[in-house]
């Protein structure tokens, strides 16, 4: 029953809401089958390849107040932090020389980072290293912004959308931010040629599993290039202290689901599901994922960039990271690999 489900999944794309809401209610019986087609599937279209995007975390301090994120603006036991041009710089020399052929600069949302700014660095890692992409995870911008950033070199964006439930985004979020602004950032992105990436948190507060199934439908729709899903973390200086986290055993079973709907997606095993669970990054692999994005900001300010409490590769473990990560990738069956690992368009004739 519900393998015919998968199968319908993969050959026509067309499972209703209810019947995503089926597989996540059951996916007891079905997740491993629904691993195996997810990562037959990735291995058809990339190979047994994996990703590597190198994070540089450039700012700890934001503009916002998300009710779930440690970086918060009136969290006040936060340490804020920023890097200097030079600095991130310097993060990309030793991520080039590591073999990393992506950078991901992300920050919370920091009035400092003009566009003046920002474009000066994208121009000098172009010049740099013209073999790599660089994708920019900034928050909320204006479309004049994101132009100027693309005019500059950035080759791609992450905004996750974090919820695809208008109503459910207002319970997350202060009023101050709104559900259509961030759709809209996200169709920019789009229109500028951006290679995109969406994503929610799994398990946030109040989010039901018809949520979730909603999630696949809005992904479906909209398309993106990348999805970054985690699970919700709970940070100990946030309104959402006390709520649940989500689990990885639900964020593992939708990465397959994520997989199956949007074969050709870049999609992480996040260190966010990594915190949660040891073997998480290696499940997700196991799942359909194939990308990761380990940290390459400096030590000094690791600890800063403090989102949900206990992020692992904040200490000592920190420069081990990629020798680590290979060994876990080969464990999961795949390899990684020193590419930009662009996003594959369908071959069209
Ligand atoms: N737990 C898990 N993920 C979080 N994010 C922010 N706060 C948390 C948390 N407490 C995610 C959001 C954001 C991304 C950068 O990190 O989805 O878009
Ligand atoms: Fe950082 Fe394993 S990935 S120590």
């Amino acid at each position: 029953m519900y393998k015919t489900l998968i199968d319908r999944l993969i050959k026509e794309n067309n499972l209703t809401a209810a019947e995503y809401l089926m597989l996540i209610e059951n996916r007891d019986e079905i997740r491993d089958y629904a691993a195996k087609k997810a990562c037959e599937l990735r291995n058809k279209i990339y190979g047994k390849k994996v990703f590597i995007r190198g994070l540089i975390e450039l700012s700890s301090y934001c503009r916002n107040n998300c009710y779930y994120c440690g970086i918060r603006a009136l969290n006040k036991n936060a340490e804020r932090y920023r890097l200097t041009k030079e600095e991130i710089l310097s993060c990309a020399d030793e991520g080039y020389r590591l073999g990393f052929r992506t950078f991901v600069m992300q920050g919370g949302e920091d009035g400092y980072y003009t566009d003046e700014l920002l474009s000066e660095i994208i121009r000098e890692i172009k010049r740099r290293y013209p073999d790599t992409a660089v994708t920019l995870s900034l928050g909320e911008r204006s479309y004049e912004s994101y132009r100027a950033l693309k005019e500059a070199g950035a080759d791609r964006y992450l905004l996750r959308h974090e919820t695809a439930n208008k109503e459910h985004y207002a319970k997350l979020h202060p009023k101050e931010m709104s559900f259509e602004n961030r759709q809209e950032c996200l169709r920019q992105l789009k229109s500028l040629g951006y290679q995109t990436g969406a994503g929610f948190m799994v398990g946030s507060p109040y989010q039901t599993n018809e949520d979730l199934a909603r999630e696949l439908i809005y992904l479906r729709e909209t398309q993106p290039e990348m999805v970054g899903i985690g699970p919700f973390i709970p940070h100990k200086d946030t309104p959402f202290a006390d709520f649940e986290g989500g689990t990885a055993e639900m964020t593992v079973f939708l990465l397959s689901l994520i997989r199956l709907t949007l074969p050709r997606v870049l999609l992480p095993a996040t260190t966010a599901l990594g915190t949660i669970d040891p073997m998480g990054r290696e499940k997700g692999i196991m799942a359909g994922a194939n990308v990761l994005m380990p940290n390459l900001s400096p030590v000094s300010v690791r600890k800063k960039y403090e989102l949900y409490d206990n992020k692992i590769c904040t200490g000592e473990e920190a420069a081990q990271c990629i020798g680590c990560l290979s060994e876990r990738v080969k464990n999961a069956g795949c390899e990684i690999v020193k590419d930009k690992g662009d996003f594959k368009n369908e071959i069209r004739r």
